[in-house]
């Protein structure tokens, strides 16, 4: 059986066919509707219907939606997506009124997370945690085989865990939550920062971005810091080291084989790598004696979603 997965990101919303090997067998891009339910549901139709329509003789048995919120044990409503701008959404029965099929709404991390388990960087492994370095920061615990969800299904929203009382604030109404320090948006104020109040240094990403300090985007800094420009590195190191912080305080609770990092930001390979590495062996319980779990780049990179969403849909 064939299944179409659907991943609901902060930018884009990205659908695919997927067959029994998580591979993707035809694919469509949407932007995504902010801060509109009905529209959301509707793309998702859209998608789903497409998908079908250029492949009529394809039989598609179930659509996986993974989303970028808090998705409840019944994996139907989005309690709070503070990035998509949802709260209390019931996203299952909205896309069902555009979709003939079975539909799963599932957390995109713990879809991305599900896919890397199965197909990707962790495969093989046992006790895995994938944490995607996006928009904001997502989790997924993949324990003894099965996702792990918690009672009320959002366990592993690890980008809301608390590194630092009192510090910046988040959308989701708290201070310093882990992903206003470590995430792909992240990545982008230290860059941006650093080009304003030092543009001398932040000469090369200026360069790539126009002159204009809000051009420095994602890419700008990750094809800087892989040209050896000295203060995107620093970028990257800065957000590695908090990254790292956040890794050692998850393998001091939950002590898995590996953590598997994803996201946009995990596109710089071992720019990243390097300064996570580092700081998690450095702030790790139990040093030197301590066996470390392997931190590993995704390998489904911006994929993982759809391939995780659509094999949840089948199982
Ligand atoms: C949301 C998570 C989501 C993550 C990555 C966080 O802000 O709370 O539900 O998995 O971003 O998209
Ligand atoms: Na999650
Ligand atoms: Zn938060």
């Amino acid at each position: 059986m064939l299944t179409i997965g659907v991943d609901i990101g902060g930018t884009k919303v990205a659908a695919g066919v997927v067959d029994h090997d998580g591979q993707i067998l035809d694919k469509v891009k949407y932007p995504t509707p902010s801060h509109d339910p009905d529209g959301l549901a509707e793309v998702v139709g859209r998608a789903v219907r497409e998908l079908r329509e250029r492949r009529p003789e394809r039989e598609v048995g179930a659509v996986g939606v993974g989303v970028a919120g808090f998705v409840d044990e019944d994996r139907a409503t989005v309690q709070v997506a503070v990035n998509l701008g949802l709260l209390d959404e019931p996203l299952k029965e909205r896309v069902r009124r555009h979709v003939d099929l079975p539909v799963v709404v599932e957390n995109d991390a713990n879809a991305a997370a599900w896919a890397e388990a199965r197909f990707g960087a962790g495969r093989g492994s046992d006790h895995i945690v994938c944490v995607t370095l996006g928009t904001g920061i997502g989790g997924g615990l993949v324990l003894g085989g099965a996702l792990h969800r918690g009672r009320h299904g959002v366990a592993a929203e690890v980008g809301h865990y608390r590194m630092v009382p009192h510090g910046r604030r988040c959308a989701c109404g708290n201070h310093g939550c882990w992903e206003q320090y470590a995430s792909g948006r992240a990545l982008v104020a230290e860059g941006q920062d650093l080009a304003r109040t030092d543009p001398e240094r932040g000469e090369r990403m200026l360069k790539l971005a126009d002159g204009l300090v809000e051009r420095i985007e994602g890419e700008v800094i990750t094809r800087a810091a892989m040209e050896g420009d000295p203060a995107a590195l620093e970028c990257f190191r800065i957000v590695g080291d908090w990254a790292g912080l956040g890794l050692a305080d998850l393998a001091a609770i939950l002590d898995p084989e590996c953590f598997v990092l994803g996201g946009g930001v995990s596109d710089a390979g071992d720019i990243l790598l390097d300064p996570v590495r580092a700081s998690f062996a450095r702030h790790v319980s139990g040093r030197p004696g301590r066996r470390l779990a392997e931190v590993r780049v995704a390998e489904l990179g911006g994929e993982a979603g759809i391939v995780g969403a659509g094999d949840l849909a089948r199982h």
